[in-house]
């Protein structure tokens, strides 16, 4: 089959060939059924995430042996099962996520990994690739961790990111009023279309002054929950806006700086810091994964969130792919899309 191997750590963005530290294979072993209940999924899209960059540049909390076939969440279809597996049959519908091995035409998983996931009729199966990991994150953020409720102030910074845009659909379907930050007018404008409440430009301005203006405009005293897949300074300028007893939610470190949130501060104003590690729960509560990502998908196919993609690519141009994400290209998700909307092969 093909697939992308990691086979040394280094930078996926530049150009594949036998030597660069990701390699496009075209003959990689099938992966076996390996257990009575195990069922194998022919990939039809999986997402890029700022992790698999991350992981691959070897930046990230998880190492995985090289080499290894990156990827994480994906969309497919039923290819086999085992011979105890009950409730899958060939040809359904499903998506997942996996620690590594979505970058591949074919990938394994246990039937109780995959019982609540199945893609419901007439919701996009690309769409429903892009789900668990930044959806996901968002979702046990936002309704499972902060209770966000309708009524209560968002702040949502990388807003137009991959998880960040995920946030702001979420925020708006629980009756938030959401506040995005995001650099430059086609973000921007995309946010605005999304009934975002209030937009900030990084390109324009100040944060502070700018939420700060809207939030008296709104009769509003500050924000209640803080969405953070960002960090750095942006953290810092965010934490002057926050309410008292708000809720700080740490994402992730896009900005390459991890931010310090005084706990002297947090004292006086009964402030929570939310540490989320959405892969976590896999292992510690695997409940909590499968209602929210079940729900997402109920979400998804009532249309209440959709999934914005702007880049699509084929295995063959993972690396510009890469490059995308490096370059804050990405507006909602990056997609590898391994069929045609007819099911045949993309590669
Ligand atoms: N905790 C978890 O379980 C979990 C799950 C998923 C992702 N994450 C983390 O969340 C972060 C965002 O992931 P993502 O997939 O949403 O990535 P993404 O699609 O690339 O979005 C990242 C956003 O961060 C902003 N940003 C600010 N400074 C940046 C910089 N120096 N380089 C790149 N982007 C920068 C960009 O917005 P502007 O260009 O508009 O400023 C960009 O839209 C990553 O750190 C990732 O590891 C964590």
């Amino acid at each position: 089959m093909e697939a992308l191997v990691c086979r040394e750590i280094g930078d996926p963005t530049v150009r594949m060939s036998d030597s660069t530290p990701l390699v496009l294979s075209s003959s990689h072993p099938v992966p076996e059924l390996s257990s009575p209940t195990a069922v194998r999924v022919r990939v039809w899209a999986t997402s890029l995430n700022y992790a698999n960059y991350l992981q691959i540049l070897g930046k990230y909390q998880e190492k995985s042996p090289l080499p290894f076939i990156p990827g994480s969440d994906y969309s497919g279809v039923v290819e086999s099962v085992g011979e105890s597996v009950s409730r899958f049959r060939v040809g359904d519908k499903v998506c997942s996520f996996a620690a590594i091995g979505s970058f591949a035409e074919l990938i394994v998983a246990d039937e109780k990994d995959l019982e609540r996931f199945m893609v419901p009729d007439g919701c996009d199966l690309v769409a429903a690739g892009a789900l668990p990991v930044a959806f996901g994150t968002s979702h046990v953020a936002l309704v499972h961790r902060a209770q966000l409720k309708a009524g209560q102030v968002l702040l949502v910074l990388g807003a137009a990111g991959g998880v960040g845009l995920s946030a702001v659909q979420i925020g708006k379907v629980c009756g938030a009023v959401v506040i995005a930050v995001a650099r430059g007018s086609e973000k921007v404008k995309l946010l605005q279309s999304m009934g975002v409440d209030q937009v900030v430009d990084l390109t324009e301005g100040n944060v502070t002054e700018n939420v700060k203006q809207f939030l008296k405009s709104r009769r509003l005293k500050g924000v209640d929950v803080l969405y953070d897949p960002v960090g750095g300074k942006l953290t810092k300028e965010s934490m002057k806006l926050l309410n008292w007893g708000a809720k700080i939610l740490v994402i992730g470190f896009a900005s390459g700086e991890v931010p310090v949130i005084p706990a002297n501060i947090a004292l006086v104003k009964n402030w929570t810091v939310h540490g989320l590690y959405w892969g976590s729960h896999k292992v510690h509560q695997p409940e909590i994964l499968e209602d929210s990502l079940s729900e997402l998908l109920s979400w998804l196919s009532m249309g209440l969130i959709t999934v914005h993609i702007s880049h699509s690519f084929s295995l063959s141009q993972a690396n510009v792919a890469f490059a995308a994400i490096k370059e804050r290209k990405a507006i909602g998700k990056i997609m590898i899309v391994l069929r045609d909307s007819s099911g045949r092969s993309r590669l």
